[in-house]
């Protein structure tokens, strides 16, 4: 087989990886402050004029689709669904042919309102972050007193047929680790998906602390304290999820379900990563660890044809590095956080 060139009319880069998978974030601003991610002030949030219109993110992810070979779109913040035109936007990404597979990640607030309008206007599936089943501990993590609203969102999500629902839990020493068990019952109780997922050096505050990290192993390993994990007959593919089959003990418990552990740090799976990400500010990152990223938007604004471009990204693709990386001395951390990259 020969090699995948940049002009071959897709995003490949000089590791022969091939990104299939856009991450787009509608905005930089959350109603959330968790505190692993953001200070309780919030942040410098981007200016109006620097955010791309619901129009500019359809023109680019029409490129995307139609020139470039991504079949599956991902929306991300900050917190999306309070962006005002997500369901339209959603809406006229599943006009376009191939229709892309789209799917949000949300924190659940404002789900119970939204999940029908989403699902009629064409989104296949939701990821919901809940890092704990107590509404106390919810109001500290979070700094807002929102868990029902959350447990809410992910009901009616549900109900709405955006399936799988993934619940995403990042477990930190001290404040949550001891919920893994409780969190897999109420997933099995709920038919829903669960990944735990390593913290990763992505907070504005820039205080992760690789010593404080709650691993990959350390999580499997209490999980198995509780649970037989089984081995998940689907293929992982570049999905960041290593995933297990688990059943719950009695007919009641539901289940079987599948778990995964997104094990960023201690598990790097940028070999196969297949993504690439447009920001809020019409920024091309091609990955979350990025320290650069390329214009779109000036582009856009300058007056670009779409040829031109899809040439920008496949450029700006054809630069990823191989790894993010966490595990040099040379490591930097983004400066953007996560929530103005889009996880
Ligand atoms: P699906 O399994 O397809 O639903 O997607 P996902 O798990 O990648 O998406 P989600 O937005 O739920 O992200 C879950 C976690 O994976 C978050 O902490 C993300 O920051 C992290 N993640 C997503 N993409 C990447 C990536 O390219 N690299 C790394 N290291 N982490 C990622
Ligand atoms: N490391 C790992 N995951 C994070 N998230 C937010 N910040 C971090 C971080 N520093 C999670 C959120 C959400 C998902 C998009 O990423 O909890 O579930
Ligand atoms: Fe908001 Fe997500 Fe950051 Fe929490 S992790 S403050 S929900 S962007």
């Amino acid at each position: 087989m020969s090699e995948v060139r940049a002009t071959d009319g897709v995003l490949a880069d000089r590791f022969g990886r091939v990104a299939t998978d856009l991450r787009v974030s509608l905005t930089d601003r959350c109603n959330l402050r968790c505190t692993y991610c953001m200070p309780a002030e919030g942040l410098a949030w981007l200016p109006r004029e620097e955010l791309l219109s619901d129009a500019e993110i359809v023109r680019l992810v029409r490129i995307a689709v139609e020139r470039l070979g991504v079949t599956d779109v991902r929306f991300t913040g900050g917190e999306p669904l309070i962006r005002p035109g997500v369901v339209d936007i959603i809406g006229a990404c599943a006009e376009m042919r191939p229709r892309p597979r789209m799917s949000v990640t949300t924190n659940g607030i404002g789900l119970e309102r939204m999940a029908g309008a989403l699902k009629t206007a064409g989104l296949d599936r939701v990821n919901v972050s809940l890092d704990t089943l107590d509404p106390e501990r919810f109001k500290t993590l979070t700094r807002r007193d929102r868990h029902a609203a959350v447990i809410a969102g992910l009901e009616a999500a549900a109900a709405a047929g955006l399936v799988p629902v993934k619940v995403n839990s990042v477990l930190m020493r001290g404040v949550n680790d001891d919920e893994a068990p409780e969190l897999v019952r109420f997933a099995l109780a709920h038919g829903y998906e669960l990944r735990f997922i390593e913290q990763m050096p992505l907070d504005a505050q820039h205080s992760w602390d690789r010593s404080k990290m709650v691993t990959a192993d350390e999580i499997l390993a209490s999980l198995r304290a509780s649970y037989t994990l089984l081995p998940d007959p689907v293929e992982r593919g570049g999905a960041p999820a290593e995933t297990w089959v688990v059943d719950g003990y009695t007919a009641t418990d539901g289940g079987p379900a599948r778990v995964g552990v997104i094990g960023s740090v201690t598990r790097p799976f940028c070999g196969d990563c297949d993504r690439t990400r447009l920001t809020a500010d019409g920024q091309i990152r091609n990955c979350l660890f990025a320290t650069d990223e390329s214009d779109l938007r000036g582009a856009l604004r300058g007056g670009a044809t779409d040829e031109e471009i899809a040439r920008r990204w496949q450029a700006a693709m054809w630069a990823k590095r191989a790894g993010h990386g966490i595990d040099n001395p040379t490591f930097l951390q983004p400066a953007r956080p996560m929530s103005a990259i889009g996880g």
